[in-house]
């Protein structure tokens, strides 16, 4: 068994699902706290799968953690489970200092003990992987090479440097006690599922409900945009074949000006879904930046690419054509994320701002 922690969020439930689709998978146990993001609809096609199994925990709560592992005795561990929102990390830091930092922490401390009461076999086969992102290595200028594994750290935003800590802890938990650690920094996911509070969920959902198209700044910040199953492909390549104690940049050689990614968002649902007058584009707002916005993020995959043979199966133009069509026939499903908390701060952040106002 695997067990994965925060499989009820955007990536975490896309991991579940694509690994549930290989017949002779192994049963993953997903523990989810089920904050705002997590939303176990999402995983509704496998809740019946006897492969799949789901607990609503606390990965800060240690009693829960440390019962877990010595019922289900997983064989590895993928830690998805974090406070994901630069822009809410600026409004309110203390959550995700509490999860992606203590709640990482408790994890490791956890799993040590575990890990070191395994026999020698189950101990050298054991694995803790660590999801964690670009944002820890900082802003990149015009002319900079993309961030390697081996560019110093400099994160910008308090959610960036709660996972840079994070990473840090992962790192010292193999050096000092030989946990057989992974650590996977990857650039901007995309895709279904992408709660609509992101980018390009946001975009999508902001322009088929005929609201503004929020732009930070002047728009000419840029990404490396990576379709969310070239991740869950690369975390499962990492996990099958990476060396423990090793970190790995994930990444599509995509990187995209923000205005540019609006753009094609705008004449991909022209082309699929034509407004009664117009183009979508008449949506775009320009509205104020992001406090302390990193310019530039572009990730160097040949790590990856070299050492485990992985590369991504999605350009940037089928991806977003793919998850332009997912939010068309998913209509049900932004119906039901934009219920709830997430219209409650909205309204804390954007006050009466249209550009934040969801119907
Ligand atoms: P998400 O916000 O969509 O999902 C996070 C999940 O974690 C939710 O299901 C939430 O309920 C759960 N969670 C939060 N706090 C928890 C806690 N204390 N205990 C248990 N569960 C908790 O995030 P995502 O976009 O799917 O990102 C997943 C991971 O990938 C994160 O670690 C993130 O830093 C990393 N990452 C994300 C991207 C991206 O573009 N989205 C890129 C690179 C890395
Ligand atoms: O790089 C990986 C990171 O990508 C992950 O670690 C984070 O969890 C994930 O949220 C994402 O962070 P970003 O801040 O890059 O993603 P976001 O979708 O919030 O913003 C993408 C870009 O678009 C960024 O430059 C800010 C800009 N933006 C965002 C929103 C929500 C806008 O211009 N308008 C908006 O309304």
């Amino acid at each position: 068994m695997i067990f994965v922690t925060g499989g009820a969020g955007f990536i975490g439930s896309n991991f579940i699902l694509d690994w549930l689709r290989a017949p002779n998978a192994e049963p993953i146990l997903n523990i989810d706290k089920l904050t705002y993001a997590g939303n176990p609809y999402n995983l509704s096609s496998v809740a019946d799968d006897p492969r799949y199994a789901f607990v609503q925990a606390d990965i800060c709560d240690e009693l829960a953690m440390s019962t877990l592992l010595s019922r289900y005795r997983p064989r590895a561990i993928l830690h998805f489970a974090a406070e994901s929102h630069v822009d809410r990390s600026i409004h309110s830091p203390d959550e995700f200092i509490r999860t992606n930092v203590n709640g990482t922490f408790n994890l490791l401390n956890k799993s040590l003990s575990y890990w070191q009461a395994l026999p020698q076999q189950d101990q050298a086969d054991f694995r803790f992987l660590h999801v964690s992102t670009d944002e820890v290595y900082g802003s990149l200028e015009p002319d900079d090479p993309p961030f390697s594994e081996t560019t110093p750290y400099a994160p910008n935003s308090p959610y960036s440097a709660s996972k840079a800590a994070s990473d840090h802890l992962v790192r010292a938990y193999h050096h000092t006690y030989g946990l057989p650690t992974l650590t996977t920094n990857c650039s901007n996911n995309y895709g279904p599922y992408h709660f609509p509070e992101k980018l390009i969920p946001l975009v999508i959902s902001n322009a088929l409900a005929g609201n503004p198209l929020p732009i930070y700044g002047d728009g000419q910040q840029i990404r490396d945009w990576l379709y969310v199953s070239d991740h869950c492909a690369a975390i499962r390549a990492v996990l099958a074949r990476g060396q423990a104690g090793q970190t790995y940049n994930i990444g599509g050689w995509n990187e995209q000006a923000n205005l540019h990614v609006v753009h094609t968002l705008c004449d991909t649902l022209d082309e699929l879904q034509p407004r009664a007058q117009g183009s979508y584009r008449e949506l775009i707002t320009f509205v104020k930046d992001r406090p302390g916005h990193d310019r530039r993020y572009a990730i160097d995959a040949r790590k990856l690419e070299r050492e485990l043979g992985w590369k991504p199966a999605e350009s940037f133009e089928s991806g977003i054509r793919k998850t332009v069509q997912w939010y068309l026939a998913n209509g049900d499903w932004v119906a039901q994320i934009r219920s709830g908390a997430y219209l409650n701060w909205l309204q804390q952040q954007y006050g009466d701002h249209p550009a934040g106002a969801m119907p």
